[in-house]
């Protein structure tokens, strides 16, 4: 059996996050519940720092990992800037209170709403991802007498080795600026009179384990920065992108400031060492810094199935059922020396893509309380009311301390944006 998450303890019989009892915050504030370590965030967040201290860099954490104020507000107090890929992030970014200036503005799609909410409030970089993107925010920030700070997203065409609905950077994505064309469009970019040009930017995919693509890509972005100066445009900082993969199953992704001084004396070797760096890593700061806590409501054993039925489900925790991604489950209270059978832990939801885990070995009772492990990101800012279920609650732990960071959704906060028919 592989360790627990760093903070995650069995002790006294039971898990503990820090220095509280998860069986204690479950019968405080019922499940599903979310419970996160606020020293797991900033363990992952130091080796990062660590990786780049001495360096001019931005750490802009994504924050469609998880984008709850109070997360937020964490990772922000230490020095982070935000990736945001909404005007949402963008005003959830502000509530927490972020320096507009460290929020780089990501994704495909962005409207010119959004483009003008962003300019008004002063961020630090559009990432724009193609020819059309740059001509209507040229447009925009003419219009508001501004020049926006942009950088290309450019694709380096690398496999990122990892789940193709979060492989962002070959030829097939959506995603970025084709290597080919980046040096045309850098050009465009700089004659534009509503854009100044600041970086470059890439990004690869999620859940990334190996050192290689991350060097890959940094080879190509580097090609590109040598040609696009070579054109005369100057970039000022290189955005790498994503952070790097967790441990959800023995994954063994390298640490992040190993990586970085693997990156860094490439970066150093290629004469590009006096650039800033940014990155914006999401999955690795907050993934294995939550977990999920659920309560088994019934046994269901079957003549080629047994089921276990959890109260949390699809609509919580939706990675399995999108990416049929592996997520421990583990008993808050382990029930020593009773004998353990198969289940397929499963949730409430009318759908049989609503499970959690296939065929885990448990020894468990309806009414115990079961863990999901490496929680933390892309299930509660993935959470929807499928079923008009109500969002779960989420509590902060530090030390012995432990606050709701929000409260769980009930049925009247659902139904509260709709109107009967007069
Ligand atoms: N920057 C950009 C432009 C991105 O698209 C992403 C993630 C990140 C940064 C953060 O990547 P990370 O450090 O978290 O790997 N819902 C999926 C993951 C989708 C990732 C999308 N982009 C999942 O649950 O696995």
């Amino acid at each position: 059996m592989s360790p627990l998450p760093a903070f995650l303890t069995l002790r006294n019989g039971e898990l503990h996050f820090e220095g509280v009892p998860l069986s204690r915050l479950a019968h405080e504030h019922g499940t599903p519940l979310f419970v996160y370590s606020k020293a797991a965030m900033l363990e992952a967040l130091a080796a990062y720092q660590r990786g780049l201290s001495g360096r001019k860099h931005l750490i802009c954490y994504a924050m469609k990992a998880n984008s709850s104020l109070a997360i937020l507000q964490t990772l922000v107090r230490e020095g982070c800037g935000l990736d945001i890929v909404s005007g949402g992030e963008l005003e959830r970014a502000l509530a927490a209170g972020v320096d507009p200036a460290k929020v780089i503005f990501s994704g495909v799609g962005k409207t010119r709403a959004e483009m003008r909410r962003a300019l008004e409030v002063g961020i630090g970089c559009f990432n724009v991802e193609s020819i059309a993107e740059l001509d209507v925010l040229d447009e925009v920030a003419r219009g508001m007498g501004l020049r926006a700070p942009v950088s290309l997203r450019v694709n380096p065409n690398v496999d990122a080795k990892t789940h193709p609905y979060i492989s962002t950077g070959l030829k097939g994505n959506k995603f970025g600026i084709a290597h080919e064309s980046a040096v045309a469009t850098y050009r465009h970019a700089a004659s534009c009179a509503g854009l100044r040009v600041v970086g470059i930017d890439c990004h690869i995919g999620s859940q990334i384990t190996q050192v290689e693509p991350y060097l890959d890509a940094m080879d190509r972005v580097l090609d590109l920065v040598e040609a696009v100066e070579a054109a005369g445009v100057h970039i000022g900082h290189i955005d790498f992108g994503g952070g790097l993969g967790i441990d959800y199953s023995g994954d063994v992704p390298p640490a992040a400031d190993a990586l970085w001084a693997q990156l860094l004396a490439k970066l150093d070797a290629r004469g590009f060492g006096d650039r800033a760096i940014y990155i914006e890593p999401g999955r690795s700061l907050v993934g294995n810094a939550g977990v999920c806590l659920t309560e088994v409501l019934y046994l269901k054993p079957g003549e080629q199935k047994n089921f276990l039925i959890v109260d949390a489900a699809m609509n919580d925790l939706p990675r399995p059922a999108m990416y049929q991604a592996y997520h421990r489950i583990e008993p808050v209270k382990p029930r020593d020396g009773e004998a353990s059978i198969m289940w397929d832990v499963v949730g409430p939801v009318c759908e049989s893509g609503d499970w959690l885990g296939h065929e885990r070995s448990l020894a468990v009772q309806p009414g115990d309380l079961l863990a999901v492990l490496s929680a933390g990101a892309y299930c509660m800012s993935m959470a929807s009311n499928y079923n008009t279920r109500g969002r779960a609650a989420e509590v902060l732990v530090d030390g012995d301390r432990a606050t709701v960071i929000r409260h769980r959704e009930t049925a009247a906060d659902q139904l509260r944006l709709e109107t009967l028919l007069s």
